[in-house]
């Protein structure tokens, strides 16, 4: 609707301009209080029917190839619009009236067409494809922020999180605190001016590079501009670490940060077009076409490791991030637990952001707790409790909403009773449980 009104007004305004300049001049020229209400009034009513007669205008352009569903809608904003001018315009009142009633017709006949062969079936149920390359910076923004917090709108909800799993780290906001990964506020700017510039970047000398990896495959060289240093970044990260974020005890030669890419978040190139374009556009910046940063994906992207776009990959595009076919230690990096949780008996889950998941000790004193307001009365209730609806209780002294509260949307429920059954039998101070 808001894009309607928007649309309309790119057409409409000259005319509506002319419309609101009448309604000045009237205001001054009329000097009768009752003839100036009624002239005001008019154009007034003039103004909304020209309105909606671009609204209508606008529908019907975009719908006129899809699947015309939206047809009737301009038909009634026509007939409506024609009606309104009939009743203050009496002089050309009887024609326009005729006019109206035609439409109303035509609106109705057309109306009972376009949905009868839903009922009957008659369509292919429309796939849900995006198409990202034919989207205006703004769209695919929005996609980005679908991509990274799961929804239009949500960059400032704690907790929100999308596919890209970004926020599982990092901090999009000033002032937000990221210790953990830096705070993607000013990213834009930055890319190209301090980090390019930093010496241990080695712009132009991968081979100089102190890091795990020297570039992102053999022959892409490193960034050149602000954009192919987020893409490599996204890429490769290990091929550069911003000081003091690495993995603790490679003296920030490694990045905790997957490459976004790869599995498990596995975005597609125009995936990661649509988070880069919100990246700048929410600053208020303009972002490279969607073609430009394509490119700087391919420039550290060779063809192979490329993630088939959306609508080519099979099956449901499912959110899921593990579906419980997995073992739980995959389970486990696959939802990220990982990188908060030291969990024992699990390669590489040493994270201190939470509490250590000795689970089998941890849940009996957690319901004892007079604080414990939750509804469990057994571990594994306890520990199923903590995952789908962390807040239920916080375990002191971390703070609350730390912990996404996505997994029971996230997780199938064979991967939740895995974690499940394997934290119940962990013990502080005990052999932790084989990993099935
Ligand atoms: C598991 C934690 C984690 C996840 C998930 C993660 N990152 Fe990172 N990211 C980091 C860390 C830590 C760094 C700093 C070390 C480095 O430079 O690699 C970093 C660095 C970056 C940088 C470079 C920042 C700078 O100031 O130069 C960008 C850009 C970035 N991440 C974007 C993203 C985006 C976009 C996503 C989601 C699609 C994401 N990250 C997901 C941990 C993560
Ligand atoms: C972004 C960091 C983060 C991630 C990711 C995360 N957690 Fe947590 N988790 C926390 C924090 C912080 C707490 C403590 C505060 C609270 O209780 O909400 C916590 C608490 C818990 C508790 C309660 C522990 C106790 O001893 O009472 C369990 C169980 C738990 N998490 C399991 C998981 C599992 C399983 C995953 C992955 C599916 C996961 N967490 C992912 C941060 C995280």
């Amino acid at each position: 609707m808001g894009d309607l009104i928007k649309q309309a007004l790119d057409m409409g305004w000259p005319a509506l301009a002319l419309l609101a300049g009448l309604l000045v001049y009237f205001q001054v020229s009329i000097s009768d209080p009752a003839a100036k209400k009624r002239a005001t009034f008019k154009t007034f009513i003039g103004m909304l029917a020209t309105l909606m007669l671009f609204m209508a205008i606008a529908n019907y352009k975009e719908n006129f190839y899809g699947e015309n569903r939206l047809l009737p809608v301009s038909l009634v904003m026509v007939t409506a619009t024609t009606f309104m001018l009939a009743l203050y315009f009496t002089n050309l009142g009887a024609l326009l009236k005729i006019g109206g009633l035609m439409f109303f017709v035509a609106a109705f006949l057309s109306g009972y067409g376009n949905w009868l062969p839903q009922v009957e079936g008659g369509f292919p149920p429309k796939v849900e494809k995006l198409e990202y390359s034919g989207m205006t910076a703004q769209q695919l923004a929005d996609e980005g922020e679908k991509i990274i917090f799961g929804g239009v709108g949500k960059n400032k909800e704690q907790g929100a999180i999308g596919k890209g799993q970004c926020p599982l780290c990092h901090a999009f906001h000033a002032g937000m605190l990221g210790e953990r990964a830096p705070n993607l506020q000013g990213l834009p700017e930055r890319a190209g001016k301090e980090r390019l510039e930093d010496p241990k970047y080695s712009k132009g000398h991968p081979e100089k590079r102190e890091y795990a990896q020297k570039e992102a495959f053999p022959g892409s060289g490193t960034a050149e501009n602000g954009q192919e240093y987020i893409a490599e970044s996204h890429a490769c990260p290990n091929c550069y670490v911003v000081a003091g974020y690495g993995v603790k005890g490679t003296n920030d030669k490694e990045s905790p940060m997957p490459s976004i890419h790869k599995p498990p978040i596995s975005l597609s190139l125009d995936e990661l077009a649509a988070v880069d374009t919100w990246l700048y556009v929410r600053e208020g910046r303009d972002a490279p076409s969607f073609d430009e940063i394509v490119k700087s994906y391919e420039k550290f992207i060779p063809e192979a490791d490329r993630p088939k776009k959306q609508e080519e990959k099979s099956g449901p595009p499912s959110a899921l991030m593990a579906d419980g076919t997995e073992t739980v230690d995959q389970i486990f990096a696959k939802a990220q637990c990982v990188s908060c949780h030291t969990i024992p008996g699990i390669p590489g889950a040493n994270g201190t952001i939470g509490p250590k998941l000795v689970e089998g000790t941890n849940a009996p004193t957690r319901i004892k707790d007079k604080d414990y307001k939750g509804t469990a009365k057994t571990t594994p209730d306890y520990i199923m409790e903590s995952i789908v609806n962390p807040s239920a209780y916080v375990v002191k002294p971390f703070p609350d909403n730390t912990m996404p509260k996505v997994f029971g949307q996230k997780l199938s429920a064979g991967a939740l009773k895995k974690i499940v059954d394997y934290l119940s039998q962990v013990y502080e101070g005990k052999e932790p449980p084989k990993i099935s």
